[in-house]
């Protein structure tokens, strides 16, 4: 995440991104604009959508008025996040005014809750497609082009994508998404994903590996490896459940902990994230693997959501706070320098004002590095929608959201501090945003350190000594030059 963005307490992930990669195919003459919305899983996705695109011969560009395909990878997992979309195509609508050969397509989670009634819905909309269709966008293109609306939403139960190289050039050139599992299968009651994404599946260890490995030959440093639950993360030959696997099947099988080492041997210079944790599946062999590598970044991102064992049954999260609490500590036990950040929704259905207190002295019992936070924004179908009464008022769900976002501000300015004084290992990322004179990295907990540029470029290890911070952002000199 940027440098801004990141230490900002932001109440939604970055949005409306369009990838650029005008500098690499040019041969068909063919525009793209992709923008894309939501979590990071959607910006690889991109990434997939674009490399599918470019063998056809689509170039990439960042102004719509320019493409012939106008692309947008949706995100539905609170109602404004929908909302930002449609606004967004009204934008679109004088563009085929006077160009009218260009398409517009709906791609991503929005597209796959919506279906055919997009198009009844938005007319300007020609192309509707679900995460699990990219493949087939060449012929959908095709039925468009000839006038006619094109609709795949067809869920797989396999699709990974494993021999798509994504095409990366939108990225810095340093850090890269690599996605370890698509869909999911936990239910959480609030959550649209497991219907616009479909069953959790697992790919292949030997393609997520060789897709690291190809990164760093190309000069990237750091890969994130991408899953709405990581930890579930099982390879046992393709296609079997964990759930029908005999003891044999298991024991030769490749668990998340298993796929994050052989991950983290690639080279001891290229750094490892994973995103999401569930604090339900995240064991302690997990952890030791984290501890064991340097190069596998001390930091989790493990949501939370509530701190009321209530609230939490209610979200069908499959843990309790005391459960939760206990992940805490074993993360603090076995990696003691760990930044952790969460995730939480206020004024989900029944929340009284005791539950909501217990989201307060849960985050005061962990001090998050870092929170997203969230009003409860109530999704068609989720099993929420179907049992419970959205019944906590919008000023009281606001408001609630207020104090969570007001301590988690305190907190995220006292664990930035803790890093003042101390020497780390920053990995350059690129120019600081606020001046050309600095350079801008992340430490290994995630927190953004920027010191003067000297000679150093983007790519490189730095050891960095921290003089002093702003709430989210550590300052330092370099103080000396890491292997290369
Ligand atoms: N309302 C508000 N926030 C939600 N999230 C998921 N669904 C909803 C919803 N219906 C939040 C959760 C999740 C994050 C990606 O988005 O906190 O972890
Ligand atoms: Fe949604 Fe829960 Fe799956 Fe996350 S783990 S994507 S919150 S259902």
């Amino acid at each position: 995440m940027e440098e801004n963005n990141r230490n900002k307490i932001i109440l939604e992930h970055r949005q409306g991104e369009a990838l650029n990669t005008e500098s690499l195919n040019v041969n068909g003459g063919k525009k793209l604009f992709l923008e894309s919305y939501g979590c990071q899983m959607n910006f690889s996705d991109s990434e997939i959508v674009a490399s599918i695109l470019n063998k056809e011969g689509y170039s990439t560009t960042t102004n719509f008025e320019d493409a012939d395909l106008i692309f947008l990878n949706t995100c539905s997992i609170r109602e404004n996040a929908e909302n930002k979309v449609r606004q967004r195509l009204q934008d679109f609508k004088k563009i085929k005014k006077h160009k009218p050969s260009a398409l517009v397509g709906v791609l991503g989670c929005m597209a796959e809750r919506l279906k055919t009634k997009f198009l009844e819905e938005e007319k300007i909309v020609d192309l509707v497609v679900g995460p699990d269709a990219y493949r087939d966008l060449p012929q959908l293109i095709e039925v468009a082009e000839g006038g006619q609306k094109a609709v795949n939403v067809i869920l797989s139960k396999e699709e990974t994508y494993a021999d798509i190289t994504p095409v990366r050039v939108g990225s810095n050139g340093v850090s890269a998404f690599i996605s370890i599992t698509r869909g999911c299968d936990n239910m959480c009651s609030f959550c649209v994903v497991p219907f616009t994404r479909g069953r959790e599946r697992s790919r292949k260890p030997v393609s997520i590996v060789a897709e690291a490995q190809n990164l760093f030959e190309e000069g990237y440093r750091e890969v994130t490896l991408l899953g709405q639950n990581v930890d579930s993360y099982l390879w046992s030959g393709g296609g079997l459940k964990k759930e029908v696997l005999t003891e044999e099947q298991r024991r030769n099988s490749v668990n998340f902990a298993q796929l994050l080492e052989q991950v983290a041997l690639v080279s001891p210079l290229l750094r490892v994230r994973f995103s999401t944790s569930h604090p339900k599946d995240m064991t302690d062999e997990v952890l030791k693997v984290i501890a064991k590598y340097d190069n596998i970044c001390k930091y989790i991102h493990l949501p939370v959501q509530s701190g009321s064992t209530r609230v939490l049954e209610r979200m069908n999260r499959g843990y309790s706070r005391e459960w939760y609490l206990d992940r805490i500590a074993a993360i603090r036990r076995i990696i003691p320098n760990c930044g952790i950040s969460t995730d939480i929704i206020t004024g989900f259905c029944g929340e009284t004002e005791e539950d909501h207190k217990e989201t307060l002295s849960l985050m005061e019992a962990v001090k998050y590095d870092f929170a997203y936070m969230f009003a409860y924004s109530e999704r068609p179908k989720t099993l929420a929608e179907r049992k419970f009464e959205d019944d906590i008022p919008e000023e009281i769900k606001k408001r609630r959201l207020t104090e969570v976002v007001t301590l988690q501000r305190t907190h995220s300015a006292y664990r930035t501090s803790e890093g003042v004084g101390q020497t780390m290992e920053v990995l350059i990322e690129g120019i600081s945003k606020k001046s050309n004179d600095m350079l801008s990295g992340r430490n290994s907990q995630n927190t953004v350190v920027v010191f003067p540029k000297e000679n150093f470029s983007k790519g490189e290890y730095v050891s960095v000594n921290v003089e002093r911070c702003t709430t989210s952002t550590l300052i330092g000199k370099v103080h000396g030059k890491n292997v290369e």
